[in-house]
């Protein structure tokens, strides 16, 4: 299926029934790891709130708590480089056990200055659960606990991602198509 946003057109690459196994397996992970943990999910706006809300639903009945900041490295679809739109976070973040939401890691500045930011205030750990992950565009250490797909270099719009604000509404994830 092809869709079109603003001047662009973006075929299926991810459908809505393999994200929903993916992220359901994902939760099922984390159960097992983080038992008798609590722990305190971070997702990362504004493109993680739609992964964010099923894997935090896919964690039930464990325990844990959620909480939202903003980062932004994105115009239009190139990275610029630097971080910006930073939404400071609520909660105490000492010794508590993190769990990065992202919605996709490209090169990974953001999560890699997000995390050392992180390290500052002495949690317990911290751990990355990613939707996708673009393996050949990442160009920073990262270590990636949880990843539901490996994706090509392309960008991507859909299950809250978006190309200049929007595409986000979609519930499959869909690829740019120059065809
Ligand atoms: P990174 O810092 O290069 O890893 O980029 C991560 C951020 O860039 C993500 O949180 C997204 O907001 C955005 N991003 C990266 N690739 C895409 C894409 O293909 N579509 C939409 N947003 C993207």
């Amino acid at each position: 299926m092809i869709i079109e946003i603003k001047d662009l057109r973006f075929k299926e690459l991810i459908s809505a029934a393999t994200i929903a196994e993916k992220v359901k397996e994902m939760g099922a992970a984390i159960q097992d790891d983080y038992g008798g943990k609590k722990p305190l999910m971070i997702g990362v706006l504004n493109g993680a709130f739609v992964f964010a809300a099923d894997l935090m639903r896919a964690c039930a009945p464990m325990p844990c708590e959620i909480t939202f900041t903003k980062l932004s490295s994105y115009k239009g679809t190139e990275s610029t480089g630097t971080l910006e739109s930073v939404i400071g976070l609520d909660f105490e973040i000492e010794g508590r056990h993190i769990i990065l939401l992202e919605d996709i890691v490209d090169t990974g500045f953001t999560l890699s200055t997000y995390i050392s930011q992180l390290r500052f205030f002495n949690p317990a750990s911290i751990a990355i659960a990613a939707l996708l992950v673009k393996p050949d565009a990442l160009n920073f250490p990262l270590d990636i606990k949880y990843r539901c797909f490996d994706i090509p270099k392309a960008f991507v719009v859909g299950y809250g991602l978006d190309y200049d604000g929007e595409g986000r509404q979609f519930d499959s994830i869909y690829q740019l198509y120059e065809g």
